[in-house]
């Protein structure tokens, strides 16, 4: 097939409807061709807006010829009961973050989608911010030495005020305070960078929120290949995202300007070995675009998705593992 990918949108909440307009400006790659979204007040008001048909079930998608691939926008506990529907149907799935809660989730669902032969992606846009996407690439090349440490912060209190019943606050989407929230993107990277997790321990406190299962979390990870990790993600606290990589040739970190539903560049601070300490500022960037972008060129078989199906496995099991230690606060091997 050739054109634009044919997609169907499941969830057109706060992060559907972020996708649908950046997707507007890649019209050659994908284009939404139905949506699928159970809040009727939602439904009209895409529908009205986007003349996009919309149903409440994911169903009629599946069994639509038209529809090569579902993205799935949709709650936490929904994703691996959906990724599994679409397989079935032969659908190539985008799934958003966390691709799943635990490391079994994410095996049954690399195993359905590599038995069909079809395209598997997640929402860790983050690899595509620019100055991330450099900081992978110089580690890649060994510019970096041997990679020792990441340390990296991703919170906001923006979910503070949903009403407390929403799934966004539930311990069952969202246990571990802002781990599935913003945190996994972090988790995403450091398994990118540092490779597969050994153990991890966190300490996980209520402290500015009532949330019960935690406002601020912090998780120290040990990795099979040498090095560790620091990733705190908090839900309490004023929009901050920077993450460093520190090897024994340089080190570089990466503070956003903004986040990354209105991109506004990023702070890149870097030193080599014997050089001085340099700031450079990295205009902004579509990240999110360019991951689904990503998604579409991998269907089209112009080249590979760069999210491994190994390191969605090896995401998913360090996120299980945090969830377990942000509970009984003891290491946990994975
Ligand atoms: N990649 C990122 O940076 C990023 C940012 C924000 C959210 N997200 C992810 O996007 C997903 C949705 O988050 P959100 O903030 O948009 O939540 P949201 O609550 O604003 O939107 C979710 C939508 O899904 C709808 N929905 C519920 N059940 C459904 C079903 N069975 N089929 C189709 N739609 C259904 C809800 O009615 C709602 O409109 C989550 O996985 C979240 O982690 C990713």
């Amino acid at each position: 097939m050739s054109g634009p990918v044919r997609v169907a949108l499941a969830g057109l909440g706060w992060w559907g409807q972020k996708i649908t307009a950046v997707l507007q400006a890649a019209p050659d790659e994908v284009t939404i061709v139905r949506a699928i979204e159970p809040n009727a007040e939602f439904a009209m008001a895409f529908e009205k807006a986007h003349g996009i048909p919309v149903t409440a079930e994911l169903d009629a998608a599946l069994v639509d010829p038209d529809v090569e691939a579902v993205l799935l926008v949709t709650p936490h506990s929904l994703h691996a009961a959906q990724i599994a529907a679409c397989v079935a149907a032969g659908k190539h799935v985008f799934c958003e973050k966390p691709l799943a809660m635990t490391r079994a989730a994410a095996v049954a669902a690399v195993d359905a989608v590599e038995a069909a032969g079809l395209i598997l992606a997640t929402g860790h846009e983050r690899r595509y911010e620019p100055p991330i996407a450099r900081m992978i690439a110089a580690a890649d090349r060994g510019e970096m030495g041997r990679l020792m440490q990441f340390d990296a912060t991703f919170s906001h209190d923006k979910f503070l005020s949903l009403d407390p019943t929403n799934w966004r606050l539930g311990a069952g989407d969202a246990p571990a305070a802002g781990m599935t929230a913003t945190g996994i993107h972090l988790l995403d990277l450091a398994v990118r960078l540092m490779g597969p997790a050994k153990s991890v321990i966190c300490s996980c406190e209520t402290l500015a929120s009532e949330l019960p299962q935690g406002d601020t979390i912090s998780a120290f990870v040990m990795f099979k290949g040498g090095g560790t990790a620091t990733i705190a993600a908090n839900l309490a606290m004023p929009f901050v995202s920077r993450c460093s990589l520190f090897g024994s040739e340089a080190w570089i970190d990466v503070r956003d300007r903004a986040h990354v539903e209105a991109p506004d560049g990023w702070v890149v601070t870097s030193a080599r070995k014997g050089g001085k300490i340099e700031v450079e500022e990295v205009g902004p960037a579509e990240p999110v675009r360019d991951n689904i972008v990503a998604f579409a060129r991998a269907i089209r078989g112009q080249a590979a998705y760069p999210i491994t199906t190994g390191q969605m496995i090896e995401t998913a099991a360090l996120l299980e593992a945090i969830v377990s230690s942000s509970k009984s606060g003891e290491l946990v091997t994975l």
